[in-house]
């Protein structure tokens, strides 16, 4: 009997479920090809429901959602929302309450063309983020005193815990060892010349981790300011980079651009013991909902990773070797929304025809 797999669907806001749809006809192909069932349940949080209901996502959901064996997520966020409700009331919440202690990002450069950095090819811009996606300063902890008058003072701490590191670090190191790239190299990114007592703490955790357990990895590590310039001018120097949540939330937007953009970038905010959740980077963007004119391929990619994390690898990889071959075909001007060449559906069908 085939494998069968629950899958919770929120296409979201705006663009978000155009993407979805596409990335669910090339996971409708893979299915068929590689023998596996995926259940899907569709859930319509975001913000129209939110306006209507006054609810973003209720326990009642986090309770459901936790039946599923993975989710998927077009994109959150509404123009007639108020930023970041919608943010933290659905995206930030889910990844809490699932404790999807992960944000795992790749960063893979298909065609040179979609490079902005100079003399960059695919072969130099390969890398993966491994983001802390659960604590430091997106816990809230913290607070507010005389708001409003001059004399206000507001705390946001970077809160971290041993086991809370230790477990990120490690799921970076397994990552690593299981990417078994020829450089086999873990770049912890933090600010330990500043950060003294959170960064120190990272900075022993990555070494006391890589020294017990993980003799075969090479042990790195950059200052974030600095990692920052070294993604333009070297980013051939990575394999995986393990980092905090703040750092890793910035230093990710970076490495999209020089992958292509937000057109190309997809993630996945995982529980390697729950239910993890995947996402492609980009917004809801609202001015391009309805136009078939959004690229659909980091939704696409997003499925990949899905199947990846869900156990079916070989289907995965077929995925993933479907964008490259879309990519390469030459049918794709551009990884920008409006000036791809063909449509939404199109780049859909496209990558589904060449599963
Ligand atoms: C991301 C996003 C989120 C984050 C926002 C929308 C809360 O920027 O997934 O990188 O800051 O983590
Ligand atoms: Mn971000």
């Amino acid at each position: 009997m085939s494998k069968t797999y629950n899958v919770g669907v929120i296409g979201g806001d705006g663009t978000g479920p155009e993407v979805t749809r596409e990335a669910l006809k090339v996971l409708a192909v893979a299915q068929a090809k590689f023998g596996f069932k995926l259940n899907y349940t569709n859930y319509d949080f975001g913000g129209e429901r939110y306006m209507k209901t006054g609810e973003t996502l209720p326990d009642s959901a986090i309770e459901e959602f936790r039946k599923q064996n993975v989710l998927f997520l077009g994109a959150i966020g509404h123009p007639d929302v108020k930023p970041g409700i919608l943010e933290c009331g659905i995206l930030l919440k889910a990844r809490f309450a699932l404790d999807q202690y992960i944000n795992l990002r790749p960063v893979k450069l298909y065609r040179v063309e979609d490079c902005p950095l100079k003399g960059k090819e695919p072969k130099d811009v390969d890398f993966v983020v491994v983001r802390e996606n659960t604590g430091g300063i997106y816990t809230g902890v913290g607070g507010v005193m005389q708001k409003g008058t001059q004399m206000e003072i507001a705390t946001q701490v970077m809160i971290y815990g041993r086991p809370v590191v230790e477990r990120c670090v490690r799921f970076a190191y397994e990552y690593t060892r299981r990417r078994n790239s020829a450089k086999k190299m873990l770049t912890l990114v933090h600010k330990c010349n500043v950060l003294t007592h959170a960064g120190d703490l990272w900075v022993r955790t990555h070494k006391e981790v890589g020294d017990r357990d993980y003799k075969d990895i090479k042990q790195d590590y950059n200052h974030v300011d600095a990692c920052t310039m070294w993604f333009v001018k070297q980013p051939e120097w990575y394999d995986v980079i393990v980092t905090e949540n703040l750092f890793g939330d910035i230093i990710t937007d970076l490495a999209a651009i020089i992958q292509g953009g937000l057109g190309i970038a997809a993630g996945g905010n995982i529980n390697p013991e729950g239910v993890s959740m995947f996402e492609p980077m980009g917004g809801s963007a609202p001015k391009y909902t309805g136009k078939n004119v959004i690229n659909p391929l980091a939704a696409i990619a997003a499925g990949g990773m899905m199947l990846d994390t869900i156990g079916e690898r070989t289907a995965a990889a077929a995925v993933d070797a479907a964008v490259t071959k879309a990519l390469n075909s030459g049918k794709i001007k551009s990884l920008a929304a409006g000036r791809m060449g063909m449509g939404t559906t199109q780049v859909g069908d496209l990558v589904a025809g060449l599963m």
